[in-house]
């Protein structure tokens, strides 16, 4: 049976005998509203470890706009009930006084470098502090062996390997493979927003990131750059953001294949009012 646990104290006693028993503990930090793809990290952490712990905190430091942070899907019952089925020992579901006592919101900044600068964290300023903030709260209540990250938000975990780095977590950080629906559109919480047009028009996210992974073999960075940009522009219902071919391990950009040892292409808009990111790697 999984344990739902609300007060920090309660999870610090938890830990703590896990720590004694000599157990190794594995970490999947999530918002909720849980999908396959959040629990194919539980899955893998649970098979990696003796204690699997999550947790589901809608993290309101993270979000740039009140109104997505007001939109965000809300069920925690049923993620817990999800969780459970995908071996999941502990839950954590903290409210916000136990994060934010006296409503403090204030961030922890750390010098993410150039990842603190480009994609999302140019189009989302702030975004990453967020993150950033809520991530080592977590880790030093959790004291996690291994973390498990999705790919899904690929600069997010460059963020979060800077965080590991800086204050010398001896934590292992786990990356999962991005899980998608038979479509191809990558799963999100914020997919059950879309509406119907709106998600039928979604996988062209996919669809335009291989293809453009295809034209690469015959065409220049930037000739496949301005064609996606222009497959997504010319959608009505889509506000592109960017798509970028780059390094995947500095994320700076590149001019030619050669440039990287390994690429990926990262791309966000907004379909309707909802926000979604992808990436796909083109050498890894
Ligand atoms: P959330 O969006 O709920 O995602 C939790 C974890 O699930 C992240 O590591 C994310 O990359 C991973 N994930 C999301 N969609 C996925 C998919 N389709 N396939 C595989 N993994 C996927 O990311 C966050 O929450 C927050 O920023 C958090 C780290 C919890 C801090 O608040």
């Amino acid at each position: 049976m999984i344990k739902q646990i609300i007060p920090a104290t309660e999870l610090l006693a938890i830990i703590g005998d896990i720590k004694k028993k000599g157990f190794k503990t594995g970490f999947v930090p999530t918002m909720g509203a849980l999908h396959d793809g959040h629990l194919s990290l539980v899955r893998k952490c649970k098979q990696e470890n003796d204690i699997c712990v999550s947790s589901i905190f809608i993290n309101p430091t993270q979000f740039n706009e009140k109104k997505d942070f007001d939109l965000y899907p809300r069920q925690v019952d049923e993620d817990i009930k999800k969780l459970e089925s995908a071996g999941c020992d502990y839950v954590f579901t903290p409210d916000e006084e136990t994060i934010y006592p006296g409503k403090d919101y204030s961030k922890i900044i750390i010098d993410l470098g150039y990842s603190g600068s480009v994609l999302e964290a140019k189009q989302r300023p702030g975004h990453f502090d967020g993150v950033v903030t809520i991530v080592k709260k977590l880790f030093d209540l959790v004291q996690p062996q291994t973390v498990y990250f999705g790919q899904k938000d690929y600069q997010q975990c460059h963020v979060i390997k800077k965080l590991i780095e800086y204050f010398n977590y001896d934590i292992k950080l786990v990356l999962g493979e991005t899980v998608r629906e038979s479509d191809g559109l990558a799963m999100s919480s914020r997919n059950m927003l879309l509406n119907q047009d709106e998600r039928n028009l979604a996988p062209v996210i996919f669809e335009t990131m291989s293809m453009a992974k295809k034209l690469l073999k015959e065409k220049s960075i930037s000739e496949v750059k301005d064609w996606a940009a222009n497959t997504f522009s010319t959608e009505k219902l889509i506000n592109f953001e960017y798509f970028e071919i780059i390094d995947a391990d500095s994320l700076k950009p590149i001019n030619s294949l050669n440039e990287a040892n390994r690429i990926i292409i990262c791309t966000a808009m907004k379909i309707g009012n909802i926000r979604l990111i992808d990436n796909m790697f083109v050498k890894k």
